[in-house]
């Protein structure tokens, strides 16, 4: 098969394009159930510690996914957050789906949460669809084609100062436990950055950072299921995503360092000298 433009032979273009129909129908779809259950009475249940929350909408929205894809797409392995991985084997198609990404914020009302779908081919993200069924956004990328928000081309900010810079942030459920991780880098990026946000979904801080309005991002110990699709969003939109010592970034999530490609350096810099100082000061 010979390469086009977008880095995907011919016949996968095509076939990523009907995937990418597919996942936007889901996404919406599982979606609408968000929308229509946020600020209802939830069954809350927790995970792998007392403050990861699951709810029966995570399960039900990762119903709808999941059992579309096993009937339209039988060939195609899925990792999903709730149920794990249902594999195929030798499939060159993978669905990495976080069916409700902020949880805790939707357990509580807060209206900053969506659907993520990741789709990749030979362990490569191909296809990502990000939905925000709170602002009605969806966002999307197939690799080599560029990101959009709602069919609108979106690129990431021009902002070349990280004194400028709006960026976010997240922390991982083990924090009870492993109190420490990224307060180092926090406080250093706190005296760094004009500003910074914790606004708990990985998916929507990757698009956020994809469309401009964060110029950076980073976060530790996240899950597949959080940056697939995110993650090629933002690289599609014309930013850079790595891991913190500026290598590719982990398709596990275990490090992401996402920004407007500009201020990466910085970020990076600012998170290898917040290490250093908390090594030097004892606390790891
Ligand atoms: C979480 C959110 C949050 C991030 C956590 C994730 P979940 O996903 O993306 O912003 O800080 O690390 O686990 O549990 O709501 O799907
Ligand atoms: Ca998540
Ligand atoms: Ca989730």
């Amino acid at each position: 098969m010979t390469a086009d433009p977008h880095g995907l032979a011919k016949g996968e273009k095509a076939e990523a394009d009907r995937i990418l129909a597919l996942a936007v129908r889901l996404a919406r779809e599982a979606g609408a159930l968000q929308r229509a259950r946020w600020g209802t009475e939830l069954e809350i249940g927790t995970k792998s510690a007392d403050v990861d929350l699951v709810t029966e909408v995570d399960r039900a929205c990762e119903e709808i996914v999941v059992a579309a894809v096993q009937k339209e797409r039988p060939g195609d392995a899925i990792l999903a957050e709730e149920g794990g991985l249902r594999d195929v084997p030798g499939a060159p198609w993978r669905w990495v789906v976080d069916p409700l990404d902020g949880t805790t914020n939707f357990a509580h009302g807060y209206p900053c949460f969506g659907v993520s779908i990741g789709v990749e081919l030979e362990g490569r993200a191909v296809v990502g669809v990000v939905y925000n069924p709170i602002l009605d956004e969806l966002y999307h990328a197939v690799r080599g084609g560029g990101a959009f928000r709602d069919d609108e081309p979106i690129q990431t900010s021009r902002e070349t100062e990280l004194g400028r810079s709006l960026v976010a942030t997240g922390f991982a459920y083990d924090r009870r436990k492993s109190h420490r991780d990224n307060l180092a880098e926090i406080a250093t990026f706190l005296e760094r950055a004009r500003a910074i946000r914790r606004d708990g979904s990985a998916a929507l801080d990757l698009c956020a950072v994809a469309c401009g309005r964060l110029d950076g991002y980073w976060e530790f110990k996240l899950a597949p299921w959080d940056v697939a699709a995110g993650g090629l969003i933002v690289e599609e939109a014309g930013g850079r995503i790595s891991d913190r010592a500026g290598g590719p970034a982990p398709a596990s999530g275990r490090e992401m360092v996402a920004s407007n490609g500009a201020i990466h350096e910085a970020m990076l810099a600012t998170l290898t000298e917040a290490a250093r100082g908390e090594v030097a000061g004892g606390e790891r």
